[in-house]
């Protein structure tokens, strides 16, 4: 079902800016809950079961409560607005037509942690919404919302919006906090988890713009009636950006109960494969999950209805099913090449591997270069073979998930699409043909 939680407020015009949203609702969860013990604010989250939208969907609440406070050690909440997932671009529609829900949110959620200085960290390419967002900051700021004693209460906080410079790993929460500390942006180990050392070793929670923003709807509703929205341990509503092979492309918000299959073919939402073609593949969570071929998209392997959640998605773990990751929803129609379509993710990782660790930083390189091959006509059989043997020496091997993220799809494309590969192999000339834009690359 069509959810309308974080984006109720989508239709009215002008809701990007203070007045129109405070008319409508708008920092009245922050008035109820200024007035609310910290630690109560803490337990509606745990209640609500919301968890972190930013792709790991890690137990919201469980997260906050994991927060260090040791004496007299100032504590941070950092923002992820570094949303560079391929395929999802849900939090870029939330800070651009809905800045104040997110002010509201981190404002909250700023107190329920005890945060007095709060950063939001935007990825570079999100330029014009650094504007946006400043501009609601200052509206906030001249309302009494942000600042030194906030709405009387003696609780003092700062928002500070700070631009990424353009590389993907920065998203992964220690790089983030890397370079937020002014540093180059490589991933640390963990543990230590941020909450006990983040931002320059102080205790930190980082949390994504959409799991941010949903903090509002939880205090405003209160966390179990938040929690009756969606189904099983999905609960909430669910922000998910469309792109590929639909007829409506765009950023949606569904309550979790709805199937697959009607997700892609009703109006409601994609309205289905352009020009009548079949569906072939998707990849419902942004490009680090595993792709799904059309023939297990619909269905679990138990032969059950597959829907929009955490749950439904991983049945049947990687050999039949994938994840919800970062909601970015990728539609494959009968007509994409599933070895392009994994050289070109190949690339990516490989171009934005930050170099720590040697089985991401060479096997990512070596992926794409067997892929390129492959796609061009110049692979062997034994390639196939090579490539699993590399992506498997990838995984789990690594400081951080980008090697996942790197292996994931490479495994699942030669899982469901083996035949494609060979294919390529077998027909040399006609991949060369076909490999008009191979230059790009
Ligand atoms: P993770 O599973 O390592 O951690 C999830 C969160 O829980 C982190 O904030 C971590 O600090 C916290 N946590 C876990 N165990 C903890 C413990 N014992 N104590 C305290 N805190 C603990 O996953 P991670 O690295 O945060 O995210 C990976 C996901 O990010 C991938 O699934 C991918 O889908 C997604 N992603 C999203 C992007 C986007 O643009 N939205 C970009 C790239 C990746
Ligand atoms: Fe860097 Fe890749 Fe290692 Fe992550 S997995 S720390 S991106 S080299």
């Amino acid at each position: 079902m069509a959810a309308k939680v974080l984006l109720k407020n989508d239709h009215i015009e002008g809701i990007r800016y203070y007045d129109t949203y405070r008319k409508h609702g708008g920092y009245e969860a922050a008035e109820k809950a200024l007035k609310m013990a910290q630690a109560d604010i803490v337990e509606e989250v745990k209640k609500s079961g919301l968890r972190g939208r930013g792709g790991a969907g890690f137990p919201t609440g469980m997260k906050w409560s994991f927060l260090a406070k040791p004496d007299g050690v100032p504590r941070h909440l950092v923002c992820n607005a570094d949303e560079s997932e391929p395929g999802t671009f849900k939090d870029r529609y939330l800070m651009e037509f809905h800045p104040h829900i997110l002010i509201e949110g981190l404002l909250i959620s700023s107190f329920a942690l005890g945060s007095n200085a709060t950063y939001i960290y935007i990825r570079g390419e999100y330029a014009w919404i650094v504007n946006i967002l400043e501009e609601a900051i200052d509206e906030a700021k001249k309302a009494g919302w942000l600042g030194k004693n906030i709405q009387g209460t003696g609780f003092d906080c700062e928002i500070y919006v700070h631009r990424g410079a353009g590389a993907y790993i920065c998203g992964e929460e220690t790089a983030l906090i890397e370079s937020l500390e002014g540093k180059r942006g490589n991933p640390r180990m963990k543990p230590p988890f941020p909450a006990i050392q983040g931002l320059w070793m102080r205790p930190t929670v980082v949390n994504n713009v959409e799991t941010l923003a949903a903090v509002v709807p939880i205090i405003n509703m209160g966390g179990e009636e938040y929690a009756k929205i969606g189904v099983g341990r999905s609960t909430g509503s669910k922000l998910l950006s469309v792109c590929g092979n639909v007829n409506k492309p765009g950023v949606y918000e569904i309550d979790m109960t709805i199937s697959v299959e009607e997700f892609i073919y009703s109006d409601e939402y994609c309205g289905g494969i352009p020009n009548g073609k079949r569906l072939k593949a998707c990849i419902p969570g942004g490009s680090s999950v595993p792709i799904v071929p059309a023939n297990l998209l619909f269905k679990t392997a138990k032969g059950e209805t597959r829907y929009m959640n955490y749950e439904s998605l991983s049945d049947g773990g990687f050999a039949t099913g994938t994840m919800m990751g970062s909601g970015g929803f990728i539609v494959l129609d009968e007509d994409q090449c599933i070895v392009r379509h994994t050289m070109t993710l190949a690339r990516f990782y490989n171009h934005e591997s930050c170099g720590q660790c040697s089985p991401c930083r060479e096997g990512t390189g070596w992926m794409y270069k067997i892929l390129k091959n492959i796609e061009g006509g110049k692979g062997k059989m034994s390639d196939i073979g090579l490539l699993w043997d590399i992506q498997r020496r990838i995984e789990g091997n690594t400081i951080c998930p980008l090697g996942d993220a790197a292996a994931w799809p490479v495994a699942a494309a030669i899982r469901h699409f083996r035949d494609e590969f060979e294919w390529h192999v077998n027909n040399p000339e006609e991949s060369q043909r076909r490999n008009y834009g191979l230059a790009h690359y």
